[in-house]
């Protein structure tokens, strides 16, 4: 902590009057327009409370809908009027997306020691089934982004936890399936399928009006009077409506954006505030995707780099691009991958926003694809030098 934020703890937030609340993981006290998947969630789950195994449930919808918020405040009240007869296990698999470690959570829930390695699956299997008929319950097990589970090791725990009740007499295990990525059924047992979808829930992306007043109730939790302006609100859920009603992307943009003005000293949130917000987000998703490249990759990016900040070519063309590419893996001192493989990488370069593609005709030469950075110079150089190969050829 800086002693600049040591003194302001004292001095006490000219912004915030609750900052904590604009924070990812805490779930509001009401969910404005869920109030359909709440209560058919909570309609779904509701049989566990005259001891009947729910449904299993299938939610779906794109990011930043609510999902992971909405099951998690159904389920703490279902819990709450079950009095100890209801239980649920939240796992992500996104955190955890290994069969192995989504077991080893279910076994830490049920108080059963799972070795950090080592055990065959099945073995794991066979300690959790006698650990759960030991509990006398309904248990519902939440498996949050299970895609990033089904496509790295398959669906043997989905399969596993919808044929457990079989071998249970003391104990009912239901299961939620959540996700933002529907790809991934095609991985699924069609009999796991069908269990796992015994009911389905879609979440709709918000629109400009519904995250407005998201916002605003959110807003009127986490800061002082008067520091958000209407404005402000109404700005902040067009950019997010926009991406697809990400309610997640337009708090994010709201606590970074009070961020700023606090950093700022400003008594309240402006619309500049929310443009460097958003300017500082989506560098940070740049970088990190470049960050995150395989090797090869940054050196295709690279040269599209080296490109653009010599400034030479008027245009760059696969052909530029290759050249420079071969030049710069000489210098790595490894392999070139095939010019197959570079249109493959410029494919995805292009998909993911990095650049801008386009086909343009040489007349009686033929055609070729050229190429212009698609994000900020300077955002692809932060990206790029973070990797010491890649810095040692472009740098300096
Ligand atoms: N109706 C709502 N009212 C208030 N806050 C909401 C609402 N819907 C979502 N949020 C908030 O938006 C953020 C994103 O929601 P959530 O994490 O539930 O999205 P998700 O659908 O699980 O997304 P992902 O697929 O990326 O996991 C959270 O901080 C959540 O509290
Ligand atoms: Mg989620």
């Amino acid at each position: 902590m800086s002693l600049e934020e040591i003194f302001d703890q004292y001095l006490g937030s000219r912004i915030y009057k609750a900052r904590e609340k604009l924070l990812p993981d805490y779930v509001p006290e009401d969910l404005p327009h869920r109030d359909e998947q709440i209560k058919r969630l909570a309609l779904t789950l509701a049989p566990a409370l005259s001891g009947s195994r729910p449904s299993n449930v299938f939610i779906y919808g794109l990011t930043g809908t609510g999902k992971t918020a909405v099951t998690k405040y159904v389920l703490r009240r279902l819990a709450e009027k079950g009095g100890g007869r209801i239980e649920y296990v939240y796992i992500n698999c996104r955190q955890n997306n290994t069969s192995y470690r989504v077991l080893a959570e279910l076994g830490k829930f049920l108080g059963v020691k799972i070795p950090f390695t080592g055990l065959a699956l099945g073995e794991v299997m066979k300690r959790i089934t006698q650990a759960l008929d030991r509990k006398h319950r309904i248990l519902i097990v939440v498996l949050d982004e299970v895609d990033n589970l089904v496509k790295r090791n398959g669906d043997d725990v989905l399969y596993y936890l919808t044929r457990v009740n079989e071998q249970l007499t003391n104990t009912r295990v239901s299961v939620i399936g959540i996700t933002n990525d529907l790809k991934f059924t095609e991985f699924l047992d069609a009999r796991v399928k069908s269990s796992l979808g015994e009911e389905e829930l879609v979440f709709p992306p918000y629109n400009a009006i519904q995250l407005e007043d998201i916002l605003r109730r959110r807003a009127k939790e986490a800061f002082h009077e008067g520091v958000v302006s209407d404005a402000v609100i109404k700005k902040v859920a067009a950019i997010a409506a926009r991406q697809n009603g990400d309610c997640r992307l337009a708090l994010d943009i709201l606590l970074k954006a009070a961020d700023i003005a606090e950093r700022e000293r400003a008594s309240e949130v402006t619309e500049a505030h929310v443009d460097k917000a958003r300017n500082e987000i989506e560098k940070n998703l740049t970088v990190d995707v470049i960050k995150t490249m395989p090797l090869h990759v940054k050196l295709v990016l690279a040269s599209i780099y080296l490109l653009t900040k010599e400034g030479g070519a008027k245009t760059i063309t696969t052909g530029l691009i290759y050249d420079k590419y071969k030049e710069l893996v000489t210098k790595v001192g490894i392999e070139p991958v095939t010019s197959r493989r570079i249109t493959d990488i410029l494919n995805e370069l292009d998909m993911a926003g990095i650049i801008n593609a386009r086909v343009i005709s040489l007349g009686r030469y033929g055609r070729t694809k050229v190429v212009a950075l698609g994000v900020p110079l300077k955002n692809v150089e932060e990206g790029l030098l973070s990797d010491i190969v890649i810095s040692a050829v472009i740098g300096g």
